[in-house]
């Protein structure tokens, strides 16, 4: 994917940084997500919360990261990169608590608190976050952004200087504090000693009787620290996602800026509102996508190749000068020029080679298609191999599975099959070879060779005559 663009008018800082240590919280359930996952490991364009965040903050200079885990540990850390090192939160006490279990890797200098469920921060503008408290005078900074609808986030309450007085949580807070509508991102830069200091000591006298980072605020501000605030321009890049319902509001902000970035990088995309392409797709310049197609995880374009309308691929390699159209693929390769579609079934280890042609309602598993063959109808072709410049007739089928176990089909160059033929496994077909339509083979057909394995064809003449009752009836067949 191409480099996010910052494109809220602002300078861009780029030279970071004081940062000693980045601290991403990701250890909570996700209450609100109802749901057995832990949240940070929700994907939004096919990644998990939690490593969009560890991708913007991999950005950053920091001489330390790490990420607090709690629920689904394991699961989370499996996906976090190696530089991250992990602290484990036993009990989800509050976010307070959180950057206590990180104790150990915080010391002095300024922390850098990121949330795992924030999956729309970008490195540009966590360096102009960052940059902006260096650059001011203050002890500590927090991220906030101006909201309409603030409903669920904590109020920033400023003093008359406009420095940050406090933090409340909407459910902590009056009715005068409800109405502020400058909330807290969730992001902050902190004195690390200070606020562990200030942790250790605070109270969990709150709605939730959790112990809350923002608290630090307020401690600081007894300590005679000052507490900056670095307002968002585009409040989109902070969403925090509680619920499944953010998380589709994540997911439609995303998918627009992955299709945005795509375009600018010299994709045509027709539709991006009926597009989705996950953040771990790679395109070359001049693809085009067309209306209502899916990319997902690992799957790559090579340029000119033309998808859509209507393609899912997952997980597939598709070279350049492709077209693949009204169709499912799943851990397939097709190599230049090859094309799928409509309505072709691609599953893993389906290899279409250069030139080669998947047609209508034709599943293909773990087959490899030579070079300039065709596949063009009504056809199930798995665990076979086909050479190059083949045809196969309309309805062919390779009959892989005995009931227990798979064989293979192979099927030489240049062979022609009949309609409605079909290879039991394991069979060999020869170069060259022809099968007549209609045929069960059973036995390897030579190179060069007709296979045909069908009853001959009887005609009984006067078959109506007789049924009517008018005489005789002539058979002609043997
Ligand atoms: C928090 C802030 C709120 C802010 C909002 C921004 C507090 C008390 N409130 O609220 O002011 O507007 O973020 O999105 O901080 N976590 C832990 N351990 C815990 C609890 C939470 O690691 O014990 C992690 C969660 O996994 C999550 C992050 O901290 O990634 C934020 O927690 P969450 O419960 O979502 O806080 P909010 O209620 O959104
Ligand atoms: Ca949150």
């Amino acid at each position: 994917m191409p480099a996010a663009v910052h494109d809220d008018g602002r300078k861009v800082y780029t030279q970071v940084s004081s940062i000693a240590t980045i601290v991403m919280l990701a250890a909570g359930l996700g209450t609100r997500m109802n749901s057995s996952l832990p949240k940070v490991m929700h994907t939004v364009c096919g990644v998990p919360l939690l490593s969009h965040v560890v991708a913007a903050a991999d950005g950053l200079v920091a001489d330390r990261r790490v990420a607090v885990l709690g629920h689904g540990q394991d699961l989370a850390q499996s996906v976090l990169p190696p530089a991250w090192e992990v602290a484990t939160q036993e009990r989800q006490r509050g976010t307070g608590d959180a950057l206590v279990a990180a104790a150990a890797y915080v010391g002095d200098g300024p922390v850098l608190v990121l949330s795992g469920d924030t999956p729309l921060v970008t490195t540009a503008m966590l360096r102009s976050f960052v940059s902006a408290h260096e650059q001011s005078a203050v002890d500590a900074t927090v991220l906030t952004m101006h909201l309409e609808r603030p409903d669920g986030y904590g109020r920033v309450v400023r003093d008359a200087a406009g420095d940050v007085a406090y933090i409340v949580e909407q459910r902590d807070a009056t009715e005068a504090e409800r109405a502020v509508c400058e909330v807290n991102a969730g992001m902050y830069v902190l004195p690390g000693r200070a606020a562990l200091d200030i942790l250790r000591g605070a109270s969990t006298d709150n709605d939730q009787g959790e112990l809350y980072i923002t608290d630090v605020v307020a401690g600081l501000r007894r300590r005679g620290a000052r507490v900056g605030a670095y307002l968002l321009a585009d409040p989109a890049e902070a969403l925090g996602v509680n619920s499944r319902v953010d998380l589709a509001e994540a997911q439609h902000i995303m998918r627009a800026r992955i299709c945005r970035d795509w375009m600018l990088a010299g994709v045509t995309i027709e539709d991006p509102g009926s597009t989705h392409i996950d953040a771990t797709v790679r395109l070359e310049s001049d693809v085009t996508i067309l209306p209502f197609t899916c990319l997902r995880g690992s799957t790559t374009i090579g340029t000119g190749s033309e998808i859509g309308p209507g393609a899912t691929l997952i997980d597939t390699q598709v070279g350049p000068g492709c077209r693949v159209r009204h169709s499912y693929t799943e851990g397939a390769v097709l190599d230049a020029s090859a094309s799928a579609g409509p309505f072709t079934y691609l599953r893993p280890d389906a290899h279409l080679g250069e030139a080669a042609k998947a047609g209508a309602f034709v599943e293909i598993k773990k087959s490899s298609i030579g070079p300039g063959s065709k596949v063009p109808h009504l056809s199930y072709i798995g665990d076979t191999t086909i050479g190059s410049a083949t045809n196969i007739g309309a309805g062919n089928i390779t009959a892989n599975y005995d009931g227990r176990h798979k064989h293979a089909t192979v099927i030489g160059d240049n062979v022609r099959t009949g309609s409605d033929t079909v290879f039991v496994a394991p069979v060999t077909i020869g170069d060259g070879a022809t099968i007549g339509a209609g045929s069960i083979i059973t036995k390897d057909v030579p190179a060069e060779a007709l296979g045909i394995a069908r009853c001959r064809q009887k005609n009984i003449r006067g078959y109506a005559g007789r049924s009517r009752g008018d005489g005789d009836v002539e058979n002609d067949g043997e």
